[in-house]
């Protein structure tokens, strides 16, 4: 992306991302869900960082998130409320906490308290005298809409705070001083507690259910809920969608000379709020990253619904240390659970062959993390569902991915347009057969309507990864047809695009095996001309033909061609081979005409020169065969037939030793042929070089020869 592009394109990100913003955090609306929401800010937080130039005061990674309502009076904030900052994987942990340690300047681990990351509205409440006096909604971090007549109808929020005996806080940890701090600010003062108003997935449900019935409007999800309820003039409406609160933190903790959260959620407990059981304490970030993966994978356990895991320092004393910077704290991190939505762009669209001859279009994506894995290769299915969604190349798209579910686009965002967006081409002819496609009437698929189709592709594909062509470990026919069928592969080039989390998500295919296919397919980037040529699949060319025809440059210098050490890679090989009329081919090596229009043929297809230029893309580079230097004069261009059984040695392995001096092998006798070597019981190619008068040699002498 050059600089304009970026420009136009932060522009579009911040229209985007204020309009998704305002619908939700001011209408309570939502077009699109928050993950996807989270990765267009994402998107241009990191090209902000790219591009700082660009950074507008309005730019919504500007601000602190929310605008309070004029309906509500207003409520000031001290301390702020903040945000969070968000870490999506185990790296980001650890560069926070190395961060950190720099500011402390300590190189001993830090302890944390985690937390689930709830998914509902932060509150802040007032307790003056142990009385509840004023809740607020967080608002702008400064300024909230005073909900108090409204939070006074969730029960899990007393309404008196509960005094705790000496022997509860001793019991507790609570020292002395703390315990007269605590007391003092409870009975003759304030305490400020800070936490997440929300919806439970049963309240949730059964609302949704009575709502159903009702005919009513049904709620989009908890969180909607929740705020829709929070930011209702009429308590009655917010009493009945009982709501549940959950306290995070109590302002003000260093006051109450608390040395860790931990004491703080335990106070709140004492207090009699209600606190999370699952938060844990964690020795470490090792510990941390065990906690993340267990809520990741079991967060359906949980009564509400939660995004991610808040890790927060424990030790309090180092909280002023830290600091704040911008919108949030040095000392806590959201680590969110793998994204559910999340948006890419669309870079292209191929159409893969089933078995039935059935095309389905496969979208290219800028890979994303959703759901966990990496993702980039998503069905479009048929034309319906991309004219449904009114897909382009070059769009801003919608991924999603729940749990084992294969991601799919869930939806296009028209207004990231910025005019290079272009039509999915429908095909006319089978991009891998070339023959006609036809749609199946009634139905929306698309066929090729040649029935040996899918067979050609996997034939083809598994002729490339075979032992006498390329010879790529694990790479069989079944692996073949499963990257197929996954839309991974549908030419050979597309073997080397393959990342490891392609094949990750795939049936049987772990971690190791993975990498391991992935370092198989690296390790042959570099193949030899005639295992080249041989695995193209040129129709006739066997792999004899491949060895003789890639010998050319060693016979161009004595047929008058243009000889080529392939210096300059698939250029040279494309440029050379083309250069070579199909007579030439008929004289130089003594080929038929079909053979020789096979080959002339194959290297003047235009769809086959894309091919090797998407081969010299990917990597692939040609190396001239090797032996070049130990060529015996006697044996160079000379054709050896092989006959009867040899003892010295098998016949593979004569066979190597001719080539590698520069002969070549063919099968049959004819007057070309300049040496039958027979073994012991010649058959009938023994009479025939005698017929022809082709010279004989015995193993001895062919022994001494080599
Ligand atoms: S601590 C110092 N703890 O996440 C930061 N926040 O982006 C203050 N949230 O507005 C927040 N669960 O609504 C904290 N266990 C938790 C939380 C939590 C959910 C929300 C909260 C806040 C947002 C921060």
């Amino acid at each position: 992306m050059n600089k304009q592009e970026a420009e136009n394109r932060i522009e579009k990100l911040k229209k985007e991302i204020n309009h998704h913003r305002y619908l939700y955090h001011v209408l309570d609306k939502q077009e699109i869900s928050e993950g996807a929401l989270d990765s267009l800010k994402n998107e241009l937080f990191k090209l902000e960082q790219e591009y700082p130039e660009f950074i507008t005061a309005d730019s919504p990674t500007q601000r602190v998130e929310g605008k309070p309502l004029d309906k509500f009076g207003k409520v000031a904030h001290e301390p702020p409320m903040l945000s969070l900052f968000d870490a999506f994987s185990a790296q980001d942990m650890a560069d926070w906490e190395g961060r950190a340690k720099k500011i402390i300047k300590s190189k001993f681990n830090l302890d944390y308290y985690c937390e689930l990351k709830f998914d509902g509205l932060a509150m802040s409440l007032r307790y003056e005298n142990g009385i509840f006096t004023k809740g607020a909604t967080r608002g702008n971090g400064k300024v909230g809409e005073d909900v108090t007549n409204n939070l006074k109808t969730i029960e899990s929020i007393p309404l008196r705070l509960r005094i705790p005996s000496q022997s509860e806080f001793k019991k507790n940890g609570f020292d002395l001083a703390q315990t007269s701090k605590i007391l003092k600010a409870v009975e003759n003062g304030e305490i400020i507690i800070r936490g997440e108003a929300l919806m439970t997935k049963k309240v949730f449900n059964e609302l949704n259910k009575k709502y159903e019935k009702a005919g009513k409007k049904v709620l989009a999800n908890p969180r909607n809920g929740a705020a829709g309820s929070i930011r209702q003039l009429d308590s009655k409406i917010t009493a009945e969608r009982k709501l549940d609160f959950y306290v995070y933190g109590i302002a003000g903790a260093d006051d109450l000379q608390l040395q860790a959260h931990e004491q703080e959620i335990k106070l709140a407990k004492l207090l009699g709020l209600k606190t999370l059981e699952n938060n844990k304490y964690c020795r470490n970030l090792d510990e941390v990253n065990e906690f993340h993966k267990y809520w990741e994978e079991n967060r359906e356990k949980l009564l509400m619904e939660v995004d991610g895991v808040v890790v927060k320092v424990n030790n309090l004393a180092l909280w002023p240390v830290l600091g704040i910077v911008g919108k949030g704290p040095r000392y806590a991190m959201a680590y969110k659970f793998a994204a559910e939505q999340v948006t890419t762009i669309l870079k292209s669209a191929v159409w893969q062959i089933g078995r039935t001859g059935t095309l389905t279009p496969i979208g290219v994506l800028e890979p994303v993390r959703v759901g966990g894995v990496t993702v980039s290769h998503v069905t479009l299915h048929n034309i319906d569902e991309i004219e449904r969604l009114d897909l382009k190349i070059n769009d801003t798209i919608i991924i999603e991915r729940a749990g084992d579910v294969i991601p799919k686009v869930a939806q296009v965002l028209p207004k990231m347009r910025s005019g290079i967006e272009q039509k999915i081409l429908i095909p006319k002819n089978c991009p891998i057969c070339g023959s006609r496609v036809e749609r199946i009437p009634g139905e929306v698929a698309l066929r090729c309507t040649n029935k040996d189709c899918y067979a050609v592709i996997l034939r083809r594909l598994s002729h490339w990864t075979s032992k006498a062509a390329i010879d790529i470990e694990g790479l069989g026919p079944k692996v073949v047809e499963q990257l197929v069928k996954a839309g991974l592969v549908s030419d050979i080039a597309d073997f080397y695009a393959l990342r490891e989390y392609d094949l990750k998500p795939l049936e049987r295919f772990a971690d190791k095996s993975a990498e391991n296919l992935i370092k198989a397919i690296a390790a042959k980037k570099e193949v030899e001309l005639p295992r080249f040529i041989y695995g193209l699949g040129i129709r006739h060319v066997g792999e004899e033909t491949a060895l003789r025809i890639s010998d050319f440059t060693r016979q161009a210098s004595t047929s008058g061609f243009q000889v080529s050490d392939f210096k300059n890679g698939m250029d040279d090989v494309i440029q050379t081979f083309q250069n070579i009329k199909q007579k030439a081919w008929e004289e130089m090596y003594d080929f038929g005409p079909v053979m020789a229009k096979s080959i002339y043929d194959w290297w003047h297809d235009g769809k086959n020169i894309e091919l090797l230029e998407k081969l010299k893309k990917n990597g692939i580079t040609i190396k001239q065969q090797a032996g070049s230097n130990t060529q015996h004069s006697e044996f160079i261009g000379k054709i050896f037939v092989l006959t009867g059984t040899l003892s010295g040695l098998t016949r593979n392995e004569a066979k190597a030793k001719i080539r590698g001096l520069g002969g070549k092998i063919s099968a049959t006798v004819s007057k070309n042929t300049d040496f039958v070597v027979a073994g012991e019981n010649p058959g009938s190619k023994f009479e025939k070089a005698k017929n022809l008068g082709v010279e004989v040699i015995n193993e001895r002498e062919f022994s001494k020869m080599i």
